[in-house]
């Protein structure tokens, strides 16, 4: 149930799921690790199991968002002589980083790789829910299909209409140049700080519509997140989840959104009251979802399976190739580099040096979230 690589490495670094690609490994072991790999055909680890992975001398852990990494877990690694854990996803809501300060332990993450591929993926979701992708496969493959007709399979023209994107941070505005680019929609976003890089964008793409004697798209800064509610056509939500953002679509909010609107969430589940979602959808059929994340993963909230107006997927918004084996890099890379003292990387959003797989990666940690609290060195590159 461990698969065990280079088994006389000086430092053990345990993996709690084996991961995409190989260079993550050889980057370990490279640098004179034991890596640990559990191969257990058990989807979500408790922390019992993570516990007896850590074992009684453990440098560092890769670990998954499936798993609570809080006092238990880091009072065990710290006990094993760890000082660094990475998740493998940009997200750490599973992460009580408090406790992992408490105990000394480097909290690494994985931003940036992620960034497009997730993005792609809201975008898949807005027009499969646009256009009912998954309806109309079904219809087919159930035989149903006897010849065209005027009415079948309606659906919405995104073009011309508002997306909006609720948390313009990295991924929400790789999303909404997307939308803005490739369907001319025109953005209404909101978040807690102006994201003056994606509103350059839609200028200078209004005005390159404008010189081809193309409507322009056109962009707004919503002062509040009902505003968006009220407005757009598509919305897509892309904040961190935390307290301000836990059930942040409610049903008094989606009470507010059109009647034939679009929602959609690659962020995490919680920040929809799925409940509440699940009776909207049922009153309202010209109302349409796309969900990638939900409340209780594995599970889906009574009734959504059941409901036509939804497109479910099962947490892939991530999942490329390139992504995912970047994301196992980036993880490894963060662990490694607090076990050797390396300082951590001055900007995580800037990662592509750690990707580049013809050189090595610089000698710093790529991301790591409690950096400042534990007065960790910054890279001078
Ligand atoms: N479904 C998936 O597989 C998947 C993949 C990657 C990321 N994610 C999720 O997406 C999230 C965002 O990732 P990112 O790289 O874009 O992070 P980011 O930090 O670049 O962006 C998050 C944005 O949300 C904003 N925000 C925070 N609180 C808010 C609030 N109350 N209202 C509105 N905006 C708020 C922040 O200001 C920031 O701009 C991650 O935290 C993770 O949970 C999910």
């Amino acid at each position: 149930m461990v698969q065990v690589w280079n088994p006389n490495g000086k430092y053990r670094v345990v993996s709690t799921k084996p991961m995409p690609g190989t260079r993550w490994i050889n980057l370990l072991i490279e640098q004179d690790c034991r890596v640990e790999i559990c191969t257990r055909q058990k989807t979500i680890l408790s922390v019992e199991d993570i516990i007896a992975l850590i074992g009684d001398k453990c440098d560092g852990v890769i670990g998954q968002l499936t798993e609570d990494w809080g006092e238990t877990l880091f009072s065990a690694l710290s006990r094993a002589g760890g000082k660094a854990f990475s998740n493998m996803a940009v997200g750490y809501n599973n992460v009580d980083v408090k406790a992992a300060n408490k105990y000394g332990v480097a909290v690494g993450n994985t931003p940036g790789v992620l960034t497009e591929t997730t993005a792609e993926l809201a975008a898949s979701l807005s027009l499969s829910a646009a256009r009912r992708i998954v309806e109309a496969d079904e219809f087919m493959r159930a035989g149903l299909y006897d010849g065209w007709l005027p009415n079948l399979f309606v659906g919405n023209l995104l073009k011309g209409q508002t997306v909006g994107v609720i948390g313009a941070g990295r991924i929400g505005s790789a999303y909404a140049r997307m939308m803005v680019e490739g369907f001319k929609m025109n953005l209404i976003y909101y978040d807690l700080y102006q994201a003056t890089r994606l509103e350059k964008f839609v200028t200078a793409y209004a005005e390159f519509l404008k010189a081809n004697g193309e409507q322009p798209v056109t962009w707004k800064r919503a002062a509040s997140m009902d505003e968006v509610l009220r407005e757009a056509d598509v919305i897509s939500l892309h904040p961190i989840l935390d307290k301000t953002t836990y059930h942040l679509v409610n049903k008094e909010r989606l009470a507010i959104m059109k009647k034939e609107a679009i929602l959609v969430n690659c962020s995490r589940g919680p920040v929809i009251d799925e409940v509440a979602l699940v009776e909207h959808l049922k009153q309202n059929p010209m109302f349409r979802v796309g969900l990638d994340v939900f409340e209780d993963e594995p599970y889906m909230k009574p009734g959504l399976a059941d409901l036509k107006n939804a497109v479910v997927v099962p947490h892939i918004a991530s999942a490329s190739k390139w992504t995912r084996e970047g994301m196992a890099t980036l993880a490894a890379l963060n662990v490694l580099g607090k076990i050797k003292g390396y300082p951590v990387w001055s900007d995580p959003n800037r990662i592509e040096p750690f990707l580049n797989e013809n050189v090595p990666p610089p000698a710093a940690s790529p991301s790591i979230v409690n950096s400042k609290a534990l007065g960790l060195p910054v890279s001078k590159l």
